[in-house]
């Protein structure tokens, strides 16, 4: 139950809220679902490129939402990578209910929040191990939801999206977060109790890829393709001019149009 949960820490400004989330993980001094929300990041994680390089996720004070949750009790660590994908199941039923017409809102595969072909959101799961075992898991989450359009840097403009531009509406950032953890906590419950099928079947009418040219790191290079959409094993199939079509596990994809 939401009632039993921990309070959500509140903070102004910190580096990143999934280092404050990692640090709690590693002492053992935070509970599962304890969650940290924070109205500015000054050194906000994205996830790595292939390239292996890390990137900044652009965490400006007073419009987005960047939150960490920590996750105890889900911890075959064979459910650590599908749990990324759990998550951005429960991130799309938390924001679908605030747009009038939700369909331009969709998962891109791995964990990304898209609206039509711009980026909302993205989420960055890091687990603490001790020893072989996965203590923990902490999801974070930065969706852009009362950004404007000038407040774009240049670079990321043509990229990404916020719902206020998409909406012409602001949204309350605290009941965002209050209904992304309840999702996120569902989600991670539904993949524990129903197994990677269940968040398929979840994902699969999200997914507005399929049918779409794409560009995916198939041995080691980057090869044109088609997405078929997620495979049964939560991957990306796509399929070869040649017509064989590839599991695609890890990395990325991007659109070609
Ligand atoms: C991505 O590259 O798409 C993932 C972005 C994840 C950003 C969130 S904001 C809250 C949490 N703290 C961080 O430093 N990163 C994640």
């Amino acid at each position: 139950m939401d009632t039993a949960l921990p309070p959500i820490t509140l903070l102004d400004q910190v580096d990143s809220t999934n280092d404050l989330a990692l640090e709690a993980a590693r002492h053992h001094a935070a509970p599962h679902g304890s969650c940290w929300l924070a109205d500015q990041q000054v050194k906000g994680r994205g996830r790595r490129e292939l390239t292996g390089e890390r990137r900044e996720w652009f965490s400006p004070p007073g419009a987005n939402l960047y939150l960490s949750l920590l996750l105890r009790n889900t911890l075959e660590p064979s459910l650590a990578t599908p749990l990324t994908l759990a998550a951005a199941v429960g991130a799309h039923a938390a924001l679908s209910p605030l747009l009038d017409d939700p369909s331009p809102l969709w998962i891109k595969w791995p964990n990304d929040l898209y609206f039509h072909d711009k980026k909302l959101g993205g989420i960055l799961s890091e687990g603490v191990l001790s020893g072989p075992r996965l203590d923990a898991v902490i999801v974070g989450i930065g969706l852009n939801i009362n950004l404007a359009a000038d407040q774009l840097p240049e670079a990321l403009a043509p990229l990404a999206t916020s719902l206020l531009i998409e909406t012409g509406q602001r949204h309350d950032r605290l009941a965002i977060a209050l209904s992304l953890r309840h999702h996120l906590l569902a989600a991670a419950d539904t993949l524990c109790s129903r197994g990677l099928p269940a968040i398929i079947e979840a994902w699969r009418p999200h997914d507005r890829s399929v049918g779409r040219q794409i560009e995916a790191m198939i041995g080691g290079q980057w090869r044109q393709a088609t997405s078929r959409g997620i495979s049964d094993s939560g991957g990306l199939l796509v399929e070869l001019p040649d017509g064989t079509t590839h599991d695609v596990q890890t990395g990325e994809v991007r659109f070609v149009r």
